[in-house]
């Protein structure tokens, strides 16, 4: 399955598969997040593909990219879905997601949320304190059925990338840790409304190498071993997402690597291999399209003030997240230079590139790549900006898959004190 690269130059223009970004601009405006459809669908395939021979499910994280037209795209590929909220929950069930291929991840999830879930039909609850257990077999027990769940064991390894999105180590809020495992399991599996079926584990994201994935799938099978003495009998394991891909220089290996090494780990065992990924999926499928508003100088730096800003894509200043920046318009007379393409928010912070060479003027258009995972989504209004449009590219068809918002949206649900 060949993966496709979605955003190239023709005759010196970017592109998004058969339209190009100057026609997005001048339909849409800037900024815009625009969205590959090809580029999705074929990252979601070549994984499900690696996976052919050992029984696997792929639960895409929608947290990474949560827009309808995505979740459909791979609803209709028969994707199953990872949530975390009920906002996730309602997102997929409108996009005509499959609520029996759900699991219901994440650290805090409240008692309505479990029995909306439950209503829904999801197939698995990961669940990460002895607390949750106990709400969720409540929730169960009134809505008169079992629910099946695995408990989210945090293996203690180090995944080995930025602290904020490393999420298996001890001191971390997530999961079980794996040593209280065993007995949270056996209080579970005596609880006639919940049914065990998995163990569920994710150590972090963005993580290049798997080996610190493939020591946790051993931690995880040595649990499942044990469970098995005690008379518990494990169905799946779901070794979350984390897949990384290529933003400046790093060399992941590919997911596809990573599924063939965590395939080959199982070691033949008669277990399900379930997988989140998030970013892998949807990372490099997007860009997000910028128009210069002005250029600025003083005695140390050369700035792009761009009309994208940190409320629209935060990973600059939130991880120092480096995005490739290119130019929509390949050419231009003016010569390179260094600049720092920044935003109008009133924050130092607002950063979306730092000491990046090439030429630009004013009204230019630019692109920053791999926007398409945890971008649009992590967006804000603050300094009372309206959120981003969203497109999706098919082929030679451009689609509004969300529209920009509109400034009296804002303060729409706001209200004063009476006079
Ligand atoms: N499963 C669980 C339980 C997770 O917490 C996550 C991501 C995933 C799956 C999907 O991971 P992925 O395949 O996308 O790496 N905002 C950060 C990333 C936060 C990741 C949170 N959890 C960023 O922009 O880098």
């Amino acid at each position: 399955m060949t993966i496709v690269d979605a955003f190239n130059y023709v005759d010196g223009c970017l592109y998004a598969e058969g339209v190009s970004c100057e026609q997005i601009a001048r339909e849409h405006g800037t900024p815009t997040f625009v969205y590959s459809r090809a580029a999705i669908e074929s990252r979601y395939l070549a994984l499900d593909r690696a996976l052919d021979g050992t029984p696997h499910r792929i639960c895409y994280a929608v947290k990474a990219n949560s827009n309808l037209a995505v979740l459909d795209v791979l609803a209709r590929l028969g994707a199953g879905f990872d949530i975390v909220s009920s906002g996730e929950l309602q997102r997929v069930i409108a996009a005509g997601g499959d609520a029996s291929k759900v699991v219901f991840s994440g650290v805090g999830k409240r008692a309505d949320e479990i029995t909306e879930a439950l209503q829904a039909g999801v197939t698995c609850f990961n669940i990460e304190s002895a607390e949750e257990l106990g709400v969720l077999a409540d929730c169960a027990r009134v809505a008169g059925v079992r629910a099946h769940m695995a408990l989210r064991v945090n293996p203690n390894v180090d995944a080995q990338t930025h602290p904020y999105i490393s999420t298996g180590l001890k001191g971390s809020k997530f999961g079980v840790a794996i040593e209280d495992a065993l007995a949270l399991y056996l209080q579970a599996a005596a609880i006639p409304c919940l049914q065990v079926v998995g163990v569920a584990c994710h150590i972090g994201s963005q993580l290049t190498d798997p080996s610190p994935m493939l020591d946790a799938l051993q931690r995880v099978l040595a649990l499942v071993g044990e469970l098995k003495t005690h008379g518990v009998n494990i169905a799946h394991i779901d070794m979350g997402g984390g897949f990384g891909i290529r933003y400046q220089n790093e060399t992941p290996h590919s997911p596809t690597q990573f599924a063939q090494q965590l395939a080959l780990g199982l070691g033949g065992r008669e277990l399900e291999l379930l997988l989140e990924p998030g970013r892998s999926i949807v990372g490099e499928a997007g860009v997000l399209l910028t128009r210069v508003i002005h250029t600025k100088h003083n005695s140390a730096r050369s700035f792009l003030i761009a009309d994208a800003a940190m409320n629209d894509l935060i990973r600059p200043a939130l991880y120092q997240g480096w995005h490739p920046l290119r130019r929509v318009h390949e050419a231009s007379d003016q010569a390179a230079q260094t600049w720092d393409l920044v935003g109008p928010v009133c924050e130092s912070a607002d950063f979306l590139a730092l000491q990046r060479t090439l030429p630009a003027a004013s009204g230019d258009l630019l692109a920053l790549e791999c926007c398409g995972a945890y971008s649009f989504v992590m967006s804000s209004n603050y300094n009372s900006r309206p959120r981003a449009a969203e497109v999706m590219v098919d082929g030679g068809q451009l689609h509004l898959v969300r529209a920009r918002e509109q400034i009296a949206d804002l303060f729409a649900t706001e209200r004063c004190l009476p006079h």
